[in-house]
């Protein structure tokens, strides 16, 4: 999506939402849900538009894990590090998918193919270890798996 395309979708979640009392987060949500994340340009364009500053919009972006203000790749791959999975091996799986991919959470591959991002609860504490993969819970992940997992998506087309 191009830079008049996203100026384009920052300009109709403030009109959706500005006018409304805690306009912030629905905006914050309605950019993300669109764009995949929150380019910086956008964080003055909101405060102007609903009278914050921009270290209180920022805050709020930084503040909550679910916002992202580097464009993601292709596949997100999200991975809980709650009690629940922590205590069925969720860190063997995260450094399987850093080593494997060879990023942190909160980078992209070099490629812009996949994104690693850590997660609190998807609320499948019973089929832990959980993961999120493009918006879908994957349950009981094991360390195995992670391999084929990444040949998938590897092998997968994302926009069709
Ligand atoms: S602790 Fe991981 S899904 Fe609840």
């Amino acid at each position: 999506m191009g830079n008049t395309d996203h100026k384009a979708v920052i300009s109709a979640a403030l009109e959706k939402h500005a006018s409304t009392n805690g306009a912030l987060l629905p905006i914050l949500h309605e950019i993300q849900d669109v764009l995949g994340y929150i380019p910086t340009d956008a964080i003055d364009v909101i405060g102007k538009s609903i009278n914050r500053s921009r270290a209180e919009v920022h805050g709020v972006v930084s503040f909550y894990h679910h916002f992202r203000t580097q464009k993601p790749g292709r596949h997100i791959i999200q991975v809980c590090r709650s009690e629940a999975c922590q205590a069925v091996g969720s860190e063997k799986i995260i450094d399987k998918l850093k080593l494997s991919l060879g990023i942190d959470f909160h980078e992209s591959t070099l490629d812009g193919q996949i994104t690693l991002e850590p997660i609190y609860c998807l609320g499948h504490c019973a089929c832990a270890p959980a993961l999120m993969v493009n918006g879908e819970p994957r349950a009981k992940m094991t360390s195995d798996q992670v391999e084929s997992l990444l040949n998938e998506l590897r092998a997968t087309n994302h926009d069709d």
